[in-house]
């Protein structure tokens, strides 16, 4: 199949899976269960200082160019989320100068796509299908920070976050459409996309228990 194809391919089944997903909170169902936007910032990150080691652990072991600099500029991005929330973080009376947000553990969606090599595997999981993810779970981050009336949290998502992570959903998109031209190629990153859905979907099955919330954002 010709590689733009499959890409357009591929993301409509990742948005049908992720259609699936979609949390079943409204405020509604969120009201009187105490959540707190502080911890679904700390959350997030770990979840920003994850993306940033997986884009910039595979800098060194890409042999592409464009590849290299589009992992480049998702760190760099990743690093700025990271201190943009600790400020946010700051505003809101919790100090997390000295946190070591993957000192527990890493997640297990950190640890699959670490274990990926090759281009076309790590664009289809880490950027394309992550950053697929991030998109949606921001979006619902955002709205759930509207709906609680924390209009800076909002903004942050809405105005900076959330396009960023957009765009390296967007620089996964042209890695593929570029280097996913065999069918060999195209099946690697189909299983790496659908490997990677399945475990932020396990992953977010978790974060309801310990945040109380499916909207808590995403990378
Ligand atoms: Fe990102
Ligand atoms: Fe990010």
């Amino acid at each position: 199949m010709d590689s733009r194809a499959f890409v357009q391919q591929l993301l409509r089944e990742n948005e049908e899976y992720l259609g699936r997903l979609k949390p079943k909170e409204t405020l509604e169902a969120d009201v009187g269960k105490n959540l707190n936007v502080a911890d679904l910032l700390k959350a997030a990150l770990k979840n920003e200082m994850e993306a940033l080691e997986i884009a910039g652990g595979w800098l060194a072991s890409t042999p592409q160019a464009d590849v290299k600099v589009a992992l480049a500029r998702q760190a760099g991005d990743e690093a700025k989320h990271y201190r943009l929330i600790q400020e946010r973080l700051r505003e809101l009376g919790v100090d997390t100068e000295d946190l070591d947000p993957v000192a527990g553990s890493h997640t297990p969606l950190f640890q699959y796509l670490s274990t990926l090599e090759g281009t076309v595997q790590r664009a289809a999981g880490g950027q394309f299908t992550r950053e697929q993810i991030a998109t949606v779970k921001n979006r619902q981050f955002a709205d759930f920070c509207k709906e609680t009336g924390d209009a800076e949290t909002f903004r942050l998502y809405d105005e900076t976050i959330g396009p960023d992570e957009h765009y390296h959903h967007q620089l996964g998109m042209q890695i593929l459409e570029k280097y996913a031209t065999t069918p060999e190629a195209q099946a690697w990153a189909r299983a790496a996309a659908r490997r990677t859905l399945e475990l932020a979907d396990e992953m977010q099955k978790a974060a309801v228990q310990r945040l109380g919330t499916g909207r808590g954002p995403g990378c």
